[in-house]
């Protein structure tokens, strides 16, 4: 990355001043001076949907963060899960030079040019749970995938006693937790014989996955567990299963654990397990202003994950082992 970080918040923004969503009260002309509590960075959130609930405690896990901060200035974009859409916002951050971007992207492949691009522009980048191609950008922050993944993985051998029918319903195979999350559950069976019968891509989203579990339900007497990539997939698998009467048969296991959503099924019974995916919000916003305050971080920053069953969930889960 060139060009050191240089304040532009006046700039920035009059041009993104309309409707993003900015914290009230926000100066327009703080740049720095002592004991200034008004804004002096910039700070571009490019979220690429708020449909799922996973990325509204995202937002707000950025929002409470930064409140704390009162020098910084937190813009949100919402790209409505349209890929387009996303590039297009993260060029307009980069066009109004704002100081520092945040993006949870999409999908790889296509917002990895207009990352790259603010990149390269002097903007340093945070990169937020799933990844670009590359390495055009200044730090990367997220759980290990792969490694919750294969804990799922071992974790179904052990609950199903080494051997069993399995559904997979996974998260959008475009993007790299979904990728992630099936090669390390894949590694984590690997042994056993565990057989994956019916595998299908849900997108991240409940309604497919209750659909795709409705074809899985049809084509299969015997299934023994299903695995959805994250919470609402598993949920949606619950429910498709329960309409046909067989949800008491299978076990439902997903990834995500919310206080409000994952860790509720488990608690309710609905699910196995939840394997949490902790959303990062907090953790961008202190690397954002240390980036901003010229420190060095490190290139990935990887967050911890626990595991929530009805034994653990009222305890708080239990932590993942590290180098599974
Ligand atoms: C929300 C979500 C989460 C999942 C994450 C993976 O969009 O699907 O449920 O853990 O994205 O990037």
């Amino acid at each position: 990355m060139s060009g050191k970080i240089v304040p532009r918040l006046g700039l920035v923004v009059a041009m993104l001043a309309a409707g993003c969503g900015r914290k009230e009260g926000a100066g327009t002309t703080g740049r720095g001076g002592s004991g200034e509590s008004r804004p002096r960075w910039v700070i571009g959130m490019s979220q690429c949907n708020l449909g799922e609930p996973w990325r509204v405690q995202m937002n707000e896990d950025i929002r409470k963060a930064a409140e704390a901060r009162p020098e910084v200035e937190v813009i949100f974009k919402d790209a409505q899960n349209d890929a387009l859409k996303q590039r297009a916002q993260i060029e307009e951050f980069t066009s109004a030079e704002i100081d520092l971007l945040i993006v949870s992207p999409k999908e790889a492949a296509p917002l990895t040019p207009p990352v790259s691009a603010a990149y390269r522009k002097g903007i340093p980048v945070i990169v937020l749970d799933r990844r670009c191609l590359g390495d055009d950008y200044t730090c990367f922050i997220g759980a290990d995938n792969k490694k919750i993944g294969r804990a799922v993985g071992l974790w179904v051998v052990e609950r199903l006693g080494g051997a069993g029918k399995v559904v997979e319903l996974k998260g959008l195979m475009t993007s790299t937790p979904g990728q992630d999350r099936h090669s390390g559950f894949r590694e984590g069976i690997r042994e056993s014989e565990i057989e994956v019968i019916f595998e299908a891509d849900m997108k991240w989203l409940e309604p497919e996955a209750r659909r795709e579990m409705e074809s899985a339900l049809a084509r299969f007497d015997e299934i023994d567990l299903a695995y959805g990539h994250n919470d609402p997939g598993a949920h949606g698998a619950y429910l498709a299963a329960k309409a046909a009467g067989r949800e008491k048969d299978i076990i439902f296991i997903g990834i995500d654990a919310l206080p409000h959503e994952g860790q509720v099924y488990v608690r309710q019974g609905v699910l196995g397990a939840s394997f949490e995916y902790p959303t990062g919000g907090r953790e961008a916003i202190d690397t954002a202003l240390d980036i901003l305050g010229g420190e060095k971080v490190p290139k990935e920053i990887v967050l911890p994950s626990r595991v929530f069953t009805k034994e653990n969930v009222d305890g708080g889960g239990e932590l993942l082992r590290i180098g599974l």
